[in-house]
């Protein structure tokens, strides 16, 4: 009987003509022509000025190819991505980041605030900023009312601000923004209102205080390719309840977080995997009548208490004296 000719041997190919180390299994062939084509393009990126640019690029370029070769990548699977972002591209404009919201249901908005916000010691935890800050709200004073009409429970928030080091920290601007309780925030509105956002400055002793409506319950934008996702991922697009806070002082780090509402159902299934245990916070109710600061409401109200502890930045390295 004859045997098998080498190039007909399964699992062998023959690269040159004759001699048996010619040969090399079929996989190490096919694997060597995949490496060369990542081996191409992490060269292309070999001149580049900036180092840091390199490194990124190289390493997205590396684990994108190697993400491509573990699942063996194929071309109606590659199309169907080029699909999904380009139908992200053009679902975003101004009022609506569908690459942001990409980002956070696949957790790497949690994970870069990980990275760059490290536990410090006693500090308050980070979490992510949305798609839902927008810069110019309106300032209010002390003990004012952010809510500017959106509908919801008033709900009277207060607490201290303070450094990791227990010392108070007058002046901080705390900026605040919420959806009202129907779950949408003043900017899902076509009509231009500002509601549910404001900023204050804390007082000489650290404290803030101000009124706002209890936060609710939402679904993130689900319309669009991300909303896919989720569905095909068997996962829901709701958020629990919170209440943003995004607090800047000098000599801090800036802390971007929410409170979340205790008991609230999605506690354990957030759409973005925001929540932290340490941000879930007891909103208290109560019956109409006097708030803490005097101020009547002739319906149930809610408060909160969260104090925030700021972590410090290191201090700027002096420029030596002449
Ligand atoms: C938000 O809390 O506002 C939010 C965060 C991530 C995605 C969508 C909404
Ligand atoms: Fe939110």
């Amino acid at each position: 009987m004859e045997p098998f000719a080498r190039d007909a041997l399964p699992g062998r190919v023959v690269l040159g003509a004759g001699a048996a180390e010619d040969t090399v299994p079929a996989g190490a062939a096919q694997a060597a022509r995949e490496e060369a084509v990542t081996a191409e393009v992490l060269a292309s990126f070999g001149g580049a000025d900036a180092p840091r640019y390199r490194e990124i690029m190289e390493s997205l370029v590396r684990h994108l190819h190697a993400f491509a070769r573990e699942v063996r990548l194929t071309e109606t699977e590659w199309q169907q991505g080029i699909d999904f972002l380009t139908r992200a591209g053009h679902i975003t404009d101004d009022r609506r980041q569908e690459f942001i919201l990409l980002s956070d249901v696949l957790g790497l908005s949690m994970l870069t605030v990980a990275i760059n916000a490290p536990a410090s010691a006693g500090a308050t935890e980070a979490t992510v900023v949305g798609p839902f800050f927008v810069a110019g709200a309106p300032e209010v004073p002390l003990g004012g009312d952010i809510a500017g009409g959106a509908k919801g429970r008033p709900c009277y928030v207060s607490g201290a601000v303070r450094g990791a080091g227990g010392e108070p920290v007058p002046g901080a601007r705390i900026e605040v923004w919420e959806s009202d309780e129907d779950g949408f925030y003043d900017v899902q509105y076509p009509d231009g209102r500002i509601g549910g956002r404001g900023w204050l400055r804390s007082a000489p002793d650290g404290g803030y205080r101000f009124w706002s409506v209890r936060p609710a319950p939402y679904p993130i934008p689900d319309d669009g390719p991300v909303g896919d996702l989720l569905t095909a991922a068997g996962r829901g697009p709701m958020r629990p309840a919170h209440l943003h806070f995004k607090v800047d002082a000098p000599g801090y780090r800036t802390l971007i977080t929410h409170i979340f509402v205790a008991g609230d159902p999605y506690l354990d299934r957030d759409a973005v995997f925001g929540v932290k245990e340490s941000l879930i916070t007891d909103f208290a109710e109560h019956p109409p009548g006097r708030g803490p600061d005097g101020r009547l409401s002739d319906e149930p109200w809610t408060s909160v208490t969260f104090d925030i502890v700021l972590a410090r930045l290191p201090p700027v390295p002096q420029a030596p004296g002449i």
